[in-house]
């Protein structure tokens, strides 16, 4: 691969007059960057000023055939570093906040100006000149930031309360950032280093601060600040040439209030080795995750189901009999798969490739020049891990067949499938949960080519009736879906399946009646057998290879789906894509309900070729419409009465396909209520935005508006508090 460079990058390095910043100016310039080299050149404890470190790397860079530019502001003056930049290149790319001082003192002796100076020079400093290259970046879709925090901070340091705050501050910083920024590609990350330089020299022996050298730490921020790096709002320790990624880890807890009782610190003094026990721990790693379980902490509460103790969990037992935690961590027996080109053609077949797009040949000709194998045909080898008896070899399971499910897969392909050849898996019960109204096994499934590792696959297997063992409701284990951007698609593909297409899907291996025997299906409640998951999953990835990576299977790494509804033969698959870097962010819908059927998906490529805008996706009639319809019938019938009750005026923006689909109007505030389609003329008390399908599932009561708030699904605007109002109009004026 190409060596990194930098040609034409403007890039700013506080406190760059010595130490980490000489080095990383030094690295920048060396691979093409124009460098802004700022530096106070104080001392060690922020007092005193001069020029003459900041020039005198500026010197060393033009030496060495670089450009560079210096700065002695302190980075108090954020405004004046960037002007700078502006004034030298002309523009500001990336900004490495290092600048930084010490007055290390223990907490009894810190003075307020030891307080005062250290935050301003590090967490003020770095907020001023982030702040005013933010808008230039904003603009241009282009940012890298570093803040550089310190394990100080992360872990504690005797004598350095000052130090040790600002700097988590910094990490605070960075996470917002990393949030704000993404949609316009600016990306914040922070390092915690450790190197010698003159702020450790005193503190380390010679040995030590040799294997310390700068020039360990300079080549992590250097990637980080690529624009092929996708990384944002990560933080890594770093030092003596390695480099580790850190994250937030949580115990599982307890719920220690249940239905109309107080909580007590009796019953936290009681349960604290339960809060404390980090075993089953998960990584929660956004504020909509962490919010997730206090909600379920709600809802179990409300449910007066008290979450049980995990250890005693593992004994006990569902209602079917089986004790589904003591499966976990259990192996299958190991299969093998042996398979020819034959194999491979009938999988592209059952996916829909067709000759009549000449692209496709290499898949369906054996003796094409570049003949392969598609990469999803790796879930059809370790899927027959599970089939012939495998998961229902497990005594405590105890799995009902009948009443399972194929929630969610995930597949990863750490090299392209051979076109023929014997591979072998081998399986384990990754994990279960307990979701109440069924269990969700994870079934990870690694797959070899002799001693080699070709695939990993994920199941994620629903098993209705199987819940109420008392377990987790999720789990670190598991691959989770991602929601995709809320703008419109940047690409759409569609495919009509044929008639018999899970006629001939099924014979890659999927034997299930219920996609090929009517009355299998009306057992299922399906007018008509139904497409296999796999089968759309198989579609949705090679429209996201044909659209971004030229049908080329070396560029596929990895893909993730929730199937949400099946696919009748004959109807036509429409796959949306969002490019989101090197991940293809996708959502399947069934063109002619305009029902979605893969949800929260996305595929994972080595190198993204192409972004061909297709055409926007239809918007096809909207569910939401009737439920107006029928609110805007009870408001003519008792308006006044809810006028009286509610007093508000509510907007719905409905989104559809990631655009705005419908604007509706409920004026309870004036005369006798009215329901109209539009916005609202004047300003509205509260203004509702979500899809379609989730006003569908708040109205029909499968989604609690609350949840879907705070996981991102519902946005409001105005008096959130008004919002409250809300369950009651839809749960007793919608009535649907
Ligand atoms: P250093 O003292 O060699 O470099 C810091 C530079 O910042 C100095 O050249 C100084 O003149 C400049 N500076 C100080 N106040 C300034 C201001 N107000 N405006 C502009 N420039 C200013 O120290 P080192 O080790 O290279 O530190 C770089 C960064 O890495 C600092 O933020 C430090 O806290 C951090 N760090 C370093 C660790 C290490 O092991 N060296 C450990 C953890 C964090």
């Amino acid at each position: 691969m190409a060596p990194l460079r930098f040609d034409g990058k403007v890039v700013l390095i506080t406190g760059a007059g010595g130490g980490l910043g000489r080095e990383y100016a030094l690295a920048f310039a060396d691979r093409g960057a124009l460098v802004v080299v700022n530096d106070l050149g104080g001392d060690i404890q922020g007092d005193g000023k001069s020029s003459s470190a900041a020039d005198k790397v500026v010197a060393e860079i033009k030496g060495r055939g670089g450009q560079a530019a210096a700065n002695y502001d302190s980075v108090e003056n954020g405004e004046k570093l960037i002007q700078a930049a502006l004034d030298a290149f002309g523009r500001i790319d990336i900004v490495i906040n290092n600048a930084g001082i010490l007055r290390d003192r223990s907490f009894a002796r810190t003075s307020d100006l030891d307080w005062d100076l250290i935050h301003r020079v590090h967490l003020r400093g770095s907020f001023q000149v982030t702040r005013a290259a933010w808008n230039h970046m904003r603009k241009q879709k282009f940012g890298r930031i570093i803040m550089t925090t310190s394990t100080a901070g992360i872990y504690g340091n005797f004598g350095q309360a000052n130090y040790s705050a600002a700097k988590l501050g910094l990490l605070g910083l960075s996470n917002t950032l990393a949030i704000e920024g993404q949609k316009y590609n600016i990306h914040c990350n922070s390092i915690a280093p450790t190197a010698s330089s003159r702020l450790t020299q005193t503190v380390m022996p010679p040995d030590l601060l040799e294997a310390l050298k700068p020039e360990y730490v300079a080549p992590l921020v250097l990637w980080l600040c690529h624009d092929q790096c996708q990384e944002n709002g990560g933080v890594f320790e770093v030092g003596a040439g390695w480099v580790g990624k850190l994250r937030w880890e949580r115990t599982p807890g307890a719920v220690l209030q249940s239905h109309n009782q107080p909580m007590t610190p009796e019953a936290v003094r009681d349960r604290w080795d339960q809060i404390c026990d980090f075993q089953n721990a998960v990584k929660p790693s956004s504020i909509q995750e962490a919010l997730n379980t206090v909600i379920e902490a709600l809802s179990d509460k409300n449910s007066e189901n008290v979450v049980a103790n995990p250890t005693s969990a593992l004994t006990s037992t569902t209602p079917g009999g089986s004790s589904p935690l003591a499966a976990v961590g259990q192996k299958l027996s190991e299969t093998s798969y042996s398979y020819s080109n034959m194999h491979c053609i009938l999988y592209a077949l059952g996916v829909g490739m067709s000759t009549k797009e000449p692209e496709h040949l290499k898949f369906l000709y054996e003796r094409h020049e570049d003949f392969c194998c598609l990469p999803t045909f790796a879930v059809i080898p370790s899927q027959a891990s599970m089939m012939d008896g495998g998961l229902s070899s497990i005594p405590e399971l105890n799995i009902d067949l009948t009443q399972l499910l194929h929630g969610e897969q995930y597949l990863e392909l750490y090299r392209p499938l051979p076109a023929s050849g014997t591979l072998t898996s081998r399986s384990t019960v990754a994990d279960v949960l307990d979701k109440g109204s069924g269990a969700v096994i994870l079934l990870d499934v690694h797959t070899y080519h002799g001693e080699e590792l070709v695939c990993f696959n994920q199941f994620s297997l629903f098993i209705m009736g199987m819940g109420g063992f008392g377990g987790k409701r999720s789990s670190s284990k598991a691959k989770e879906t991602v929601a995709p951007p809320t703008r419109a698609p940047d690409a759409v593909l569609s495919d009509v399946t044929s008639r018999d297409q899970a006629a001939l899907y099924r014979l890659s291996g999927d034997w299930n009646p219920m996609h090929i025997d009517p009355s299998f299906a009306a057992m299922g409640g399906f007018k008509t057998p139904i497409l296999h998951g796999l089968c759309s999953f198989g579609f949705a990835a090679r429209h996201v290879l044909k659209q971004y990576a030229n049908n080329d299977v070396s560029k596929f790494k990895a893909i993730k789906v929730r199937f949400v509804k099946p696919v009748l033969p004959g109807q036509t698959i429409q796959t949306e894509m969002w490019k989101d870097g090197s991940r293809i962010h996708l959502q399947c819908r069934v063109k002619e309900t305009g029902d979605v059927v893969l949800a929260g998906a996305y595929v994972d490529l080595q190198n993204v070729v192409d972004v061909k805008v297709d055409k926007v996706p239809e918007v096809g009639k909207l569910q939401s419409d009737l439920v107006f319809a029928e609110i805007g019938r009870r408001i003519k019938d008792m308006g006044a009465e809810l006028v009286k009750k509610i007093d508000a005026v509510f907007e719905w923006e409905i989104i559809q396909g990631g655009q705005t689909a419908a604007r509706w109007t409920i004026d309870l505030k004036n005369g006798t209520g009215s329901l109209q389609k539009g916005p609202y003329s004047g300003k509205p008390d509260v203004t509702i935005t979500l899809s379609d399908e989730d006003f569908m599932d708040v109205v029909q009561g499968k989604l609690n508006p609350q949840k879907a708030f705070f996981t991102g699904k519902l946005k409001l605007r105005g008096n959130i508090v008004l919002s409250q109002k809300l369950e009651a109009i839809l749960k007793d004026y919608a009535k649907l």
